[in-house]
């Protein structure tokens, strides 16, 4: 924590002064949870979870998913990678356990969908879509097997396929969350709003890996991992500032390396509506919550930015 911050106290109530709008949904203040990174169970001993912009939870598939085998995580220079491997008890279990919890707790709730196929999504998506989620994100990251084992988020044309199939299937925003592993991500990020996306979400993890040189093998199990933290952060902010520059009016949340209220109005200044934090939760449990807080205080100087994003405008 900076010197600046030491004032805040984050288990005392907070009247937030600045919300934004993300596809039509008002946020009492712009920073959610990245899915993955946040847990209910852990996180309610911590802090009042309805004082997030929004909770995004962990990717749900329409069965449970095992995961990856062990080693799943290592670090990387400022930054973590992981393998996980969408490790999930599946939709069933989250409808009847975590949505409803955190819907009692007050949070706004965007339920992200993972997938191995077209099919998979659409399981998901049509329990989803009658459910409490307030907001739906679709994870296009994963390998998916209607694709080839590549994933959708990689190509356009299968990107417009999905969503031609899931936009009919429910009323509630679809949020679609993009790969950073493209040559340019505008051009999925197109696709996916000209097929009924109302909002995107960018970045999820970067590819990556490490070696163990004591062995020369790769760490983790499934040799390839994503990386993620602070060192992603300016890899996000072009994403973001891109994809705004040929979308003027489509909701972005920018997700990658936010760990501080500073970062977090980077996003906003690229051209972000909100943004996520991710695996900055991972060791600081209460980190969005502290976003959250030292953006409050940041847009009270910056009240042209503070409007637009309560209008559901963005600086760009
Ligand atoms: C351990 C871990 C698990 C993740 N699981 C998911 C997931 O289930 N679905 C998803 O869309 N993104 C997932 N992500 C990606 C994050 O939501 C986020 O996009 C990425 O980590 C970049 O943000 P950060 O630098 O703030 O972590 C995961 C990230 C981490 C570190």
């Amino acid at each position: 924590m900076t010197e600046r911050n030491d004032h805040i106290n984050l288990y005392e109530a907070h009247e937030w002064k600045h919300p934004t709008k993300v596809a039509g949904v008002t946020w009492k203040n712009p920073v959610g949870t990245a899915s993955g990174t946040f847990q209910y169970a852990a996180v309610r001993w911590f802090y009042d979870v309805s004082q997030l912009g929004a909770v995004c939870t962990k990717g749900c598939s329409p069965v449970p998913w095992e995961g990856n085998p062990s080693p799943r995580t290592a670090e990387g220079p400022a930054s973590n990678i992981n393998a996980v491997g969408l490790q999930n008890p599946g939709v069933d279990h989250y409808l009847v356990d975590d949505l409803p919890k955190l819907k009692e707790a007050g949070a706004m709730v965007i339920a992200n969908v993972a997938g191995h196929s077209d099919d998979d999504y659409a399981a998901v998506v049509e329990k989803l879509a009658d459910s409490a989620a307030d907001m739906l994100e679709i994870n296009v990251s994963c390998p998916n097997v209607t694709h080839g084992g590549m994933s959708v988020g990689t190509d356009p044309v299968a990107l417009a396929k999905l969503m031609d199939r899931l936009r009919p299937m429910t009323d509630k925003p679809i949020i679609v969350k993009l790969t950073p592993n493209v040559t340019d991500i505008t051009v999925p990020a197109r696709a996916a709003v000209e097929h009924g996306a109302d909002a995107l979400s960018m970045i999820n993890t970067l590819l990556g890996m490490r070696i163990d040189i004591r062995t020369g093998e790769p760490i983790i199990a499934h040799v390839t991992g994503g990386v993620s933290g602070p060192a992603v952060l300016p890899v996000g902010l072009v994403a973001v500032y891109r994809t705004r520059t040929v979308l003027p009016d489509t909701p972005i949340i920018g997700i990658g390396g936010v760990d501080s209220g500073e970062k977090a109005l980077e996003y906003l200044y690229a051209g972000a509506n909100a943004v996520e934090v991710g695996a900055a939760a991972l060791f600081d449990p209460v980190a969005p919550l502290r976003v959250a807080r030292e953006l409050d205080d940041l847009l009270d100087d910056r009240p042209e930015l503070a409007a637009k994003l309560a209008a559901g405008e963005t600086w760009r």
